[in-house]
């Protein structure tokens, strides 16, 4: 079987599906793969590093997506006119990648009426035996990471504390809302900076995993469970809402830096930090809207921009992951790889619907939407 790996398009995209490394693996496991030219030349890989493992590089993009059984892909495949990704697919050929399929309904539909069979990498379920495929975990841990280095380099004081002969300078007070996989890692790259950090999230349980990694856990005592199972977390009620406000204005107007990272079901962000909050802030102060791909968790925030509000500044950066280019595209080959090869026998994929894994993943087959979420979704975007 052959899989085929094209450019990303989207604007602002750098990263590629699949990088060299992890191309011998596939190879060895009985894959023939071809790339198209330049796809990895902005995620730091060349041609010459796909030619070197015996990875076949193609110049027509349209050709490539024509001879691939698996389409390997980043994001959505596309389907502008200008670069129709999902005309040029045979049907019955298999899309793999971070589809996030409530974001592109569109695609979806198309994938459908071409009868591709797509398994989106970002609704593989929560378990043990898929955490090594799950796309979400690894690009998660890159905004976390990525989104506290953006605020320190941004604020105007110190994150560690400091014992100069000039004096002492105290740490810096850094919030992260929302401690799932990128609120986490938010947490303890700056503790690594010195920091003193705070967090808050509607599932309790996470408390323990909050400290572990060097935070103080602020808890909000809600009136209805919050967890929706899998680590996702459910809408909170008025109420519920209502209280969780009072306890983030408060801890909000002392903090120097907030962290945003809060999703509900993996998707949307809810809007948690009101202008009233930012208005509460001091002058300097920093905010980074990890939400930002979501529609942004703050009322002030303009996904991709950065806005200043009272002297304080706002980021909401797209597509973190992104920006680190090499390492994101190398864990997700790895990703897309440990799924593939969890289904490869005799060096081919084999379809399995009733294994957990794929069912949880499968978006679209045998010209039907196969997903119930999505279903539901384009059916409410059609009445
Ligand atoms: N294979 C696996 O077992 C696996 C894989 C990935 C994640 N997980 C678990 O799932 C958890 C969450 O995953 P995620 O980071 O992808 O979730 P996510 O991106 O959907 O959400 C991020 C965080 O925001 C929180 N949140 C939502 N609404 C909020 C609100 N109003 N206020 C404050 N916080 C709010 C959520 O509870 C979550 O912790 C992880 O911590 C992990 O334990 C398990």
């Amino acid at each position: 079987m052959r899989n085929g790996v094209p450019k990303e398009t989207a604007p602002g995209e750098r990263r590629v599906a699949l990088e060299p490394e992890t191309s011998k693996k596939l190879k060895q496991a009985g894959y023939e793969i071809a790339v198209e030219r330049g796809a990895g030349e902005t995620a730091g890989y060349p041609d010459d590093a796909y030619r070197e493992v015996g990875v076949a590089l193609e110049a027509d993009p349209a050709g490539l997506l024509a001879g691939a059984d698996i389409l390997l892909k980043v994001g959505p495949p596309s389907i502008d006119g200008g670069r129709d990704e999902v005309s040029w697919l045979r049907p019955g050929a298999i899309y793999l990648g971070s589809l996030m399929p409530f974001r592109h309904l569109r695609t979806v539909r198309a994938l459908a009426e071409r009868q591709v069979t797509a398994f989106a990498t970002d609704a593989i379920p929560r378990t043990t035996r898929a955490q090594s495929m799950d796309t979400l975990s690894s690009m998660a841990n890159i905004s976390g990471y990525k989104g506290v280095l953006l605020a320190a380099t941004q604020l105007n004081k110190y994150f560690p504390m400091f014992m100069t002969a000039a004096g002492m300078v105290p740490p810096a007070k850094v919030f992260v809302i929302g401690a799932g996989v990128a609120g986490l890692q938010a947490i303890a790259t700056a503790k690594r900076l010195g920091a003193n950090v705070t967090a808050t999230d509607v599932r309790p349980e996470v408390k323990e995993q909050i400290e572990s990694v060097g935070g103080k856990y602020v808890g909000i005592e809600l009136a209805e469970s919050a967890s929706a199972g899998g680590g996702y977390a459910k809408e909170l009620s008025d109420e519920d809402k209502a209280r969780q406000r009072e306890i983030l204005a408060a801890q909000i107007a002392q903090s120097d830096v907030v962290v945003t990272t809060a999703l509900i079901g993996g998707v949307f962000a809810p809007k948690l930090v009101t202008a009233a909050m930012v208005g509460a802030m001091r002058p300097g102060a920093v905010i980074v809207d990890l939400g930002a791909d979501g529609g942004g968790n703050c009322e002030v925030s303009r996904p991709g921009e950065t806005v200043t509000v009272g002297g304080v500044t706002v980021l909401a950066p797209l597509n973190v992951p992104s920006s680190m280019p090499l390492h994101a595209s190398l864990l997700f080959s790895r990703n897309l790889t440990a799924f593939l090869q969890a289904f490869t026998k005799d060096g081919a994929f084999q379809l399995d619907l009733n294994d957990d894994i794929q069912q949880g993943a499968l978006i679209t087959h045998a010209g039907e939407v196969r997903h119930a979420r999505a279903r539901e979704a384009l059916a409410k975007e059609a009445t």
